[in-house]
């Protein structure tokens, strides 16, 4: 245990929870102290695996004085309750996305905390992600003149487990708000004004059951008339698809997918194959979760404001409201932050 390291308690084990769990442990700045789930069994394996103290209540560690960080990644609706209590107690707070599903809920918890005033920072990893970095540079570099619009490809392989899928919120709250934010990423002080939504299921009929949905597109319009699309789709048979554009007066820029190495073969058949596209988030993503942890070192450390922040959640989330009104009334849904 180094005496400097910034002591961590992580709350929630499981798909994304042992990923920070991780890459917790390997990084220099953080000292993974406790570990924390409901799921007594699976926070034993975990916290044998990470060799990190297996707390039964999470009270331990917001009443511990030298854990600094609490690190929150359990499920959505947990989130809420975890931010107010460590904010109480004056942690650093990481909370994965979505802030929750409800924005009263979201709105009454800035209330609360306000007096608190807790460094924040959110998971909304992309923003980390050297690709969709780089583009953003090159804009600010007025590379391809004035920004005019912003196209987002964003497809998983394979959906998440039903149990996950029924309390997620839907594609909107839990996958999409994901676009929603890199959008404003790029938008910067533009922001987002309208937005219309469609949504449909065609090969997977279990997202009728639980009123959700495995496809959906959303046009939105900024303030300055920057036209923005955003399509996902929660299957996907060639990987995980993530592509944004962004497309100028002068040009445009590509962030484009991550293939499993850069080979490329040439046949008879086929010329300039590439190699299948990385799996999922935790390997496509993998230098953004890197970042967007030295980042919260930092900010734990210093007043280092993190590129993703309680209002951005909080943004992100009015947004998705909106395109779910948009998806019931058939129409465009004017945004008000
Ligand atoms: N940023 C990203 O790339 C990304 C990727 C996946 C998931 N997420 C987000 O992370 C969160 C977790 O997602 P996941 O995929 O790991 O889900 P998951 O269902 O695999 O894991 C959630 C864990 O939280 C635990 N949990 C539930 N209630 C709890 C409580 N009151 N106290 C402690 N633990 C509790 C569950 O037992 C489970 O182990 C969600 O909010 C999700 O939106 C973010």
């Amino acid at each position: 245990m180094g005496k400097n390291k910034i002591n961590v308690a992580l709350i929630g084990l499981g798909r994304i929870g042992q990923m920070h769990a991780e890459n917790l442990t390997n990084h220099q700045s953080f000292n993974l102290k406790y570990t924390f789930d409901i799921s007594k069994k699976l926070a034993q394996k975990i916290s044998r695996k990470f060799n990190s103290i297996n707390i039964i209540n999470p009270e331990k560690a917001f009443r511990d004085k030298n854990i600094d960080l609490v690190f929150i990644a359990s499920s959505t609706f947990t989130h809420i309750k975890f931010i107010k209590e460590a904010a109480k107690h004056k942690k650093v707070i990481f909370c994965e996305k979505p802030l929750d599903l409800d924005i009263n809920k979201v709105n009454t918890c800035l209330k609360v905390i306000k007096k608190y005033n807790p460094k924040i920072q959110l998971g909304f990893n992309r923003r980390y992600d050297p690709g969709h970095n780089s583009i953003k540079k090159e804009l600010r570099k007025n590379k391809i003149g004035k920004l005019e619009k912003i196209i987002i490809t964003s497809r998983d392989p394979a959906p998440p487990s039903l149990s996950y899928l029924k309390i997620s919120g839907g594609i909107f709250k839990d996958m999409m708000i994901h676009d929603f934010d890199l959008l404003r990423f790029y938008l910067d002080e533009d922001e987002i004004e309208s937005i219309f939504t469609t949504a449909s299921n065609i090969s997977d009929k279990r997202f009728n059951r639980i009123k959700d949905y495995e496809l959906a597109s959303c046009l939105l319009k900024s303030k300055k008339g920057v036209q923005c699309i955003i399509t996902n789709s929660r299957h996907c048979s060639f990987g995980y698809d993530q592509r944004v554009e962004l497309f100028g007066s002068k040009g445009m820029l590509i962030s484009g997918n991550k293939n499993e190495n850069e080979t490329e073969i040439f046949t008879k058949n086929n010329t300039s194959q590439k190699q299948p596209l990385l799996n999922f988030f935790i390997d496509r993503y993998v230098d953004a979760y890197r970042l967007q942890l030295d980042e919260l070192a930092l900010y734990s450390r210093k007043k280092k404001s993190p590129k993703s922040s309680f209002e951005d959640g909080r943004r992100a989330l009015i947004i998705a409201d909106a395109a779910l009104i948009s998806l019931k009334q058939r129409k465009q849904i004017k945004i008000k932050f």
